[in-house]
């Protein structure tokens, strides 16, 4: 596996590789790596002849500064587990080799990033468009991974690549969870043992609310969510949204005949968890 820093350097190995015929997957992450990253890598390397992964925490998609600078960061680690998952190429670039110059790109993802993620976290998602479309225009992928556990974030790359028509077909991998059900993150690593141990109630009530979506309706079931999570110690719910899985326009009656995905966020003291399921997919 060879490690680079320098746009140019990777950019010309990989044109390289792509006269050659070689189909190339991309895993775009910021770090901190988990068996959730870890699959993603898993899938592009049975898919593609060659597998790129890319680590890099990209402050223009962070609106809480302390976020960012809390950001796990340990490359030797996650370099390591990159190797094991026989990837082939690591990109680690510096902000510069990213952002040589100012972007002047106009981002929008109309309702997708008006809702929920978008809502509460202002400006995120033209942040991961601007740094999700220099990371193709470097890697120039056949095909590239996202995880379903950021399911927002995963239509808004659907949308950035229709947009501007990248020609990238875009790969969803389901959540990789905990044993316990708790969906896979890197801020888990940041939960106090207390946080940890309730933390997993957000999946247990999510798969509740699927199982048994018939029995109550769109607003009981948010109320019931918030009640349930809000009542334990170490929880607060930010939102809850039970929406269109395609549009994310809010329901208010279920209907069997639409897939619909029920996307929450968690806080855990100052930690963000987020998390969601589909239904009728
Ligand atoms: P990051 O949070 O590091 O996640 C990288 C990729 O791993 C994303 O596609 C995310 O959805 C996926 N992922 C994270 N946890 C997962 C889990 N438990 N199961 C399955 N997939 C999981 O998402 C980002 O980075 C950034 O926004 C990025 C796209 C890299 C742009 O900066």
């Amino acid at each position: 596996m060879k490690v680079f820093k320098k746009t140019l350097e990777l950019k010309n190995e990989l044109d390289i590789l792509s006269k050659q015929g070689k189909k190339i997957g991309f895993v775009p992450t910021m770090g901190a790596l988990h068996h959730g990253h870890i699959e993603l890598v898993v899938r592009s390397v049975k898919d593609n002849d060659i597998t790129v992964a890319s680590i890099f925490v990209n402050p223009t998609q962070f609106n809480n500064p302390e976020d960012l600078k809390k950001y796990p960061r340990m490359p030797e680690k996650d370099i390591a587990m990159l190797e094991n998952a026989n990837c082939d190429y690591v990109f680690l670039p510096d902000y510069d080799e990213v952002y040589p110059k100012i972007d002047t790109t106009n981002y929008d993802f109309g309702m997708l990033e008006k809702v929920m993620e978008g809502k509460f976290r202002p400006g995120h998602f033209k942040g991961v468009g601007m740094v999700v479309k220099r990371l193709f225009e470097i890697v120039e992928p056949d095909n590239a991974y996202f995880g379903l556990k950021d399911y927002q974030q995963f239509l808004v790359i659907k949308s950035l690549v229709n947009q501007f028509d990248i020609p990238v077909n875009i790969v969803g991998c389901e959540t990789i969870r905990e044993h316990d059900g708790l969906a896979m993150s890197s801020r888990n690593l940041r939960l106090s043992d207390e946080q940890r141990k309730e933390a997993p109630e957000i999946y247990k009530s999510l798969s509740f609310i699927k199982k048994h979506i018939e029995d109550k309706s769109v607003l009981e079931w948010k109320q019931w969510f918030k009640d349930k999570i809000n009542a334990l110690s170490q929880l607060k719910v930010e939102y809850i949204e039970i929406s269109d899985a395609i549009t994310l326009e809010e329901v208010s009656l279920f209907d069997d005949s639409k897939s619909l995905v029920i996307c929450v966020a968690v806080f855990a003291g100052e930690i963000r968890l987020i998390d969601n399921v589909l239904i009728n997919d």
